[in-house]
């Protein structure tokens, strides 16, 4: 089973594809977390992706589509892909469905988190996340026992770049223009998309998302 959890910025795609990735055994396939540990490797290609993360702007497509391509190959076996980020333009919705008939597998469908904006802006502005193991908290909803402080593994908390209002403002322009319109080209093409309430608690979405995907 490969699936796209489908969203704007800070809908919650992380926080509940990992959560599904641990159910179901899959992997979960980030863009935005490969581009970040390209950029903490100060690589290449990290150093060139940067400036436009920064700038809320999407990386090309050829950049992303190397990166996916590369996971791919080692999934052949597998119990299956969450995208999560993945794809964000309508060519990158195209070269997926190449990649998987390279590896002989197929997408059963698109999970659309649907969030007002307003909740978005919140949502990302309260945002740090662990740069040692990854944990992500929300300092409205999900805040970490001392502030600050990672509960998993201690090390300081801190906020993404990008989560700066200005560039989240312009993030949901982005997402609007170049993402939003995958959504169509999935319909068009006859892969179900499922749009699922994400202005509510953590677990109620999940449930919803399991029942989804075990229909
Ligand atoms: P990426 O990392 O993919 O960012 P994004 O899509 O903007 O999504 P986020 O990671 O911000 O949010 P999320 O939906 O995962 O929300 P989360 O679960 O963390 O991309 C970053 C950049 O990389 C892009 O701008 C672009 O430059 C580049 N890029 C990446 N992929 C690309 C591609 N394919 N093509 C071109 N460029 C690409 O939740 C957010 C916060 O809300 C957290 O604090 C969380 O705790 C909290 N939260 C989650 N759920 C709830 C809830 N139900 N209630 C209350 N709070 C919640």
């Amino acid at each position: 089973m490969n699936i796209i959890l489908f969203g704007a910025p800070g809908a919650g795609k992380g926080t509940q594809g990992e959560r599904l990735a641990d159910h179901f055994g899959m992997l979960k396939l980030s863009t935005g977390d490969l581009l970040r540990d390209a950029v903490k490797k100060g690589t290449p290609l990290g150093l060139e992706a940067r400036r436009f993360m920064d700038a809320g702007e999407l990386v090309a497509d050829s950049v992303i589509l190397g990166l996916v391509g590369e996971v791919m190959k080692q999934q052949k076996d597998g119990k299956g892909v969450i995208f999560d980020g993945f794809p964000r333009t309508v060519p990158q919705a195209e070269a997926l469905t190449r990649i998987l008939d390279d590896v002989g597998m197929k997408l059963a469908g698109v999970l659309l988190l649907d969030v007002a904006d307003d909740e978005i802006v919140r949502r990302l502005s309260g945002r740090v996340s662990c740069p040692s193991c990854g944990s992500v908290y929300n300092l409205y909803s999900d805040p970490p026992r001392v502030a600050g402080t990672c509960d998993r593994c201690g090390a300081t908390l801190t906020q993404r770049d990008d989560d700066k209002e200005n560039t989240v403002r312009r993030r949901l322009a982005v997402y609007r223009e170049q993402t939003e319109p995958v959504v169509a080209w999935y319909r068009a093409h006859d892969v179900p998309v499922h749009t699922v309430a994400g202005d509510r608690g953590v677990d109620e979405i999940q449930t919803d998302l399991r029942a989804v995907l075990t229909r």
